[in-house]
């Protein structure tokens, strides 16, 4: 990859982003984190890419996440992250929180997906190794295992954290029960869960309604919201049908039977209520996120710098009215 000169902006932390304290840690966290699932795999530009994450640390987007398994082809995001690490950002990595996951398919064999302590283990080593670090600062559970005991895959995040390769642990989509009983023996342990990540959004509500925010807010955990734009589904991007070269057209986690006459209703009728105040509807649907005390972060995916400077304004919406909250309700409930 051709090295580029970066300077970081200089006001990055005065007029960024602003931060949020993650749950009862010493972490301070981004209102916006920048997620590496799409965009920086091998199918797309790697100039595009990297102005990406050039222009989230200029504005102060300090916590990047990624997975073993981001690319496509997996695997591919952690080398394009490893690759700036090396380069452009290695000054940097004491302003960086950079957060990885295991347990989704990695490898082939009986080790290389889910819980177990030998999958969670191997596949860090690896992500350290594609990602030229010595240690993340944060280290997933990227899924429940329902047949590895949960102990074992507890101790194994205790265990990584005392090793040094992890500074913080925390869990994805877990379910609630299952969760508690994590946050417990995290903290038992003295290695407290630093956050619950979760797919929250307008149109998905399941750590809301599964008490999944109010389990990690009581337990001192801080909650990062994936998908928060539901893939691109709340903002303009298909208001007006499929656009070329979006997500939907790739028909693989967004496919367009997910575009239902009854989605396209409500988001037609929230992007009305965004431009009544001044807002795209993405950013509305992020401060809409923003907006729940629980919540620490929104971990958006963009495709393009332009998309990050719309999302950014999210941080500087105004607070909703009483009647604005009936009002989405209302639409999203229907
Ligand atoms: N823990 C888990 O299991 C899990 C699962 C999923 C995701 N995640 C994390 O969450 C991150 C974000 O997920 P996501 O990418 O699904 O998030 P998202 O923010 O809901 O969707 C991102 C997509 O929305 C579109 N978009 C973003 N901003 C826009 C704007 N201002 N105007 C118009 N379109 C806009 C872009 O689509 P186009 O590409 O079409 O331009 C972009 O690729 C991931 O990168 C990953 O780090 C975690």
């Amino acid at each position: 990859m051709k090295e580029t000169l970066y300077i970081a902006h200089p006001d990055r932390y005065t007029t960024g982003v602003g931060y949020r304290r993650c749950g009862q840690s010493g972490i301070l966290l981004p209102k916006i984190s920048l997620g590496m699932w799409h965009n920086f795999g091998h199918t797309h530009s790697v100039e595009t890419a990297r102005n990406i994450l050039f222009h989230a640390f200029n504005n102060g987007i300090t916590h990047f996440d990624l997975a073993n398994n981001y690319g496509p082809p997996p695997g591919t995001a952690e080398l394009f992250f490893g690759q700036m690490m090396k380069g452009s950002f290695a000054p940097y990595r004491d302003e960086m929180f950079i957060a990885t996951k295991a347990g989704y398919d990695m490898w082939e064999g009986p080790y290389g997906s889910w819980g177990s302590r030998k999958h969670l283990i191997s596949s860090l080593n690896q992500s350290l190794q594609r990602m030229n670090l010595d240690y993340v600062d944060l280290f997933y559970s990227h899924r429940y295992d329902p047949n590895t005991p949960l102990e074992e895959t507890l101790q194994t995040l205790v265990d990584i954290v005392r090793s040094g390769k992890a500074l913080y642990v925390g869990i994805s989509r877990w379910p609630r029960e299952a969760s508690e009983f994590a946050f417990r023996y995290l903290r038992e342990a003295k290695v407290p869960a630093l956050i619950y990540q979760g797919r929250f959004n307008l149109l998905d509500r399941a750590p809301e309604q599964e008490g999944i925010l109010e389990a990690a807010h009581k337990a001192g955990s801080g909650f990062i919201s994936f998908s928060p734009l539901a893939q691109g589904l709340l903002s303009n991007r298909y208001l007006n049908g499929i656009p070329e070269g979006s997500r939907m057209t790739e028909e693989r986690f967004l496919k367009s039977e997910m575009l239902t006459p009854s989605i396209l209703y409500k988001i037609k009728l929230l992007n009305e209520l965004a431009e009544q105040r001044g807002e795209t509807l993405a950013g509305m649907a992020l401060a809409w996120i923003l907006h729940h005390p629980e919540v620490t972060s929104v971990l958006v995916g963009v495709s393009s710098p332009e998309q990050l400077t719309l999302n950014l304004k999210a941080t500087q919406a105004a607070p909703f009215s009483v009647e604005e909250l009936k009002h989405i309700e209302q639409i999203i409930t229907q």
